[in-house]
């Protein structure tokens, strides 16, 4: 019933005012009124059998916040009051960086897509890592981790094990993100010989703390079978915990929005139901070739209970959401978790 009232509040009233504005703006005005809206907001009491544990960490629900849309972990309680069970913020880079121009970020309606461009806009790791320092959440934190625009590829290794240290007392498990398709030649990051030397050099790093932290990959939805095979091998090899699957693609197939309202938006990646089928297929692929010795965080395209169990079914431990919370509102959060309830009591 409450889940019922969000939706609608969401989808005839607040959705149709934020629609009307610029996407950038809309998102900075919702951030903005969501500092205020934290002492509207009550504490849902979270359900035990929702729990999961996952690479050693143990997750109140399977139902997260990918990166990209809490940056620099500002809102990291109102996260946790709308139900999530984890967040990841970032991608961090060690300097602040203000990303690419605006516009950069586009709302694709008939689609229930977007493109973007952002840039890993953030405010540097320093600043990020004091943030988190302050705030107190029960929330399970992953870091997601890249590199500046301007360090060259070969020095990316650098800028990754920056970001590392220092968060590693702030989170509960990194992201190493070699796949956004917004700062140029980052995905050739994920060919063998670079990703090998990143994660590796990560987990020398790791494995001499006190207490290591998982260690995760994230990967784009445009790599082929072979890549991905490739991708298996170098998880294994490295020893990390996981993949999250998948980030934004750069294809631009099967789309209703007119072709020539495409091309005038331009370079970005693209998110939501137009990626959801590729991605939800790759960790199908990771899951079964892997025999399912990889544990798997899927995104990509979840905007409704059955397409997160979708992404469970498909061989995923637990799943995220970013543009389906943009069409549908926080209510989906409670919808997911009630349906994967009742699907795991019938079982
Ligand atoms: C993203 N995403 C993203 N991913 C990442 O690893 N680092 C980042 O900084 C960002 N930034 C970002 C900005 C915007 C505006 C969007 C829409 C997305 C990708 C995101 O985490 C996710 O992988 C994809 O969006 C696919 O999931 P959804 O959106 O289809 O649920």
């Amino acid at each position: 019933m409450l889940f019922t009232k969000t939706s609608l509040l969401y989808r005839y009233w607040l959705r149709p005012f934020a629609f009307q504005l610029d996407a950038e703006d809309a998102h900075l005005l919702t951030f903005r009124m969501a500092k205020w809206g934290d002492l509207l907001l009550w504490q849902e009491k979270s359900d035990k059998r929702l729990a999961k544990e996952v690479f050693g960490l143990q997750f109140p629900n399977p139902v997260g916040l990918a990166a990209g849309l809490d940056k620099n972990a500002e809102l990291l309680p109102i996260w946790e009051k709308l139900g999530f069970g984890f967040v990841e913020i970032g991608t961090v880079t060690p300097r602040p960086q203000e990303g690419n121009p605006r516009p950069r970020l586009f709302r694709l309606l008939a689609d229930q897509g977007i493109i973007n461009r952002m840039g890993f806009n953030n405010e540097g790791v320093e600043v990020i890592a004091e943030r988190l320092k302050k705030q107190k959440t029960n929330l399970i934190i992953g870091g997601n981790i890249g590199k500046n625009k301007t360090t060259p590829n070969e020095e990316a290794v650098e800028d990754y094990l920056i970001c590392f240290e220092k968060l590693f007392d702030y989170v509960h498990y990194f992201v190493v993100n070699v796949s956004s398709p917004n700062t140029p030649n980052l995905r050739a990051l994920q060919e063998k010989e670079p990703l090998l030397h990143i994660l590796n050099s990560l987990q020398k790093e790791n494995q001499e703390k006190e207490n290591p932290k998982p260690i995760l990959l994230k990967i784009a939805p445009d790599l082929t079978d072979s890549q991905l095979d490739e991708i298996i091998e170098v998880v294994l090899e490295a020893k990390i915990d996981g993949i999250i699957a998948t980030n934004t693609t750069i294809s631009r197939e099967g789309l209703k929005t007119m072709a020539s309202k495409i091309e005038e938006i331009g370079n970005g990646g693209l998110s939501g139901q137009p990626l959801r089928e590729r991605s939800t297929e790759v960790v199908k692929y990771l899951a079964q070739k892997s025999a399912g010795k990889i544990p798997i965080i899927a995104v990509g395209g979840v905007a409704s209970p059955a397409q997160a169990q979708e992404k469970l079914e498909a061989g995923a431990s637990l799943v995220q959401v970013y543009t389906g919370l943009i069409y549908e509102g926080p209510a989906l959060i409670g919808k997911i978790k009630d349906y994967i309830l009742r699907k795991s009591e019938k079982k």
